[in-house]
């Protein structure tokens, strides 16, 4: 069984893991499904609160009508996800941080789980739940588990908000800017349970490959990336990624 799973894994992408300098990671939320965090178009997608959908509670428009609403929200989203652990997709990628000279970890979770699981450089394109944001002068404040978030920016006095890219928002400035650099400057490419439906983020990942870069995906099922990549892993992220690094 143990060889079989391996297998799983050709020896040419064994070979360019061993020998890659530069390597780019783009996960979305199937990375965390094994957490316990329902994905987007698993379920999240469907969540509603005080009977408004997803979409609506999570909008810049509710920012500015009914920003306590969206407080509420945001600290109901960490209330559960505090309980959450990190799975070994999480694990397996802080640990490459460490084994190749360049390494950029993009997500386009806000679930924070790649940072409590020890990476330390994240591109997190779409923020995170765990930041709070002041709506003047931009500070970004960090919301530590089981404690009370600030109200209010120490610096200006100014209301705060969820750090995280609402429906109906840019990227925050730089980000993709960043991510798309890397990208272009990469050799080796893991696109891992992302949709890649929700674009720029989707495009990271042609970037590489339109670059040079060896594509690489990990993910249950095919996604409309799939046909570009050189390599698809299909299986669960917690399963598939520790067998790579394994020689
Ligand atoms: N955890 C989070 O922070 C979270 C959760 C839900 C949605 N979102 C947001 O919603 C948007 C949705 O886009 P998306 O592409 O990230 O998510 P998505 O829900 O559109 O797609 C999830 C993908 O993960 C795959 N998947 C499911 N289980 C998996 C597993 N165990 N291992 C590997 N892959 C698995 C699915 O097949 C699917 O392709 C993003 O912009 C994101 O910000 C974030
Ligand atoms: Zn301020």
């Amino acid at each position: 069984m143990q060889a079989m799973q391996t297998d799983l894994i050709s020896e040419e992408l064994r070979n360019r893991f061993e020998g890659a300098t530069r390597v780019l990671v783009l996960t979305g939320a199937g990375i965390s499904a094994e957490s316990g965090v329902p994905t987007f178009r698993g379920g999240g997608n469907t969540a509603v609160w005080k009977g408004m959908p997803f979409d609506v509670i999570s909008s810049a428009r509710m920012v500015e009508r009914d920003l306590p609403a969206v407080w509420e929200w945001f600290d109901y989203r960490r209330s559960l996800l505090q309980t959450l652990q990190p799975n070994p997709a999480h694990y397996e990628i802080a640990r490459w941080a460490d084994l190749f000279p360049e390494f950029t970890l993009v997500t386009q979770n806000v679930d924070g789980l790649h940072r409590t699981a020890g990476s330390r450089e994240v591109i997190e394109l779409h923020g995170s739940v765990w930041r709070a944001r002041c709506l003047s002068c931009r500070t970004s404040y960090e919301i530590l588990p089981h404690e009370q978030r600030l109200a209010n920016c120490a610096g200006c006095g100014s209301y705060l908000r969820p750090d995280v890219v609402l429906f109906g928002e840019m990227l925050p400035p730089g980000a993709f800017e960043a991510a798309a650099e890397a990208a272009a400057a990469c050799e080796l490419c893991f696109v891992i349970g992302t949709s890649a439906l929700v674009y720029p983020a989707a495009s990271l990942p042609e970037i590489a490959k339109a670059a040079g870069a060896y594509l690489c995906e990990v993910n249950p099922e095919r996604t409309p990336l799939s046909a570009i990549c050189d390599e698809v892993l299909t299986g669960k992220a917690g399963e598939v990624l520790p067998l790579i690094g394994k020689s």
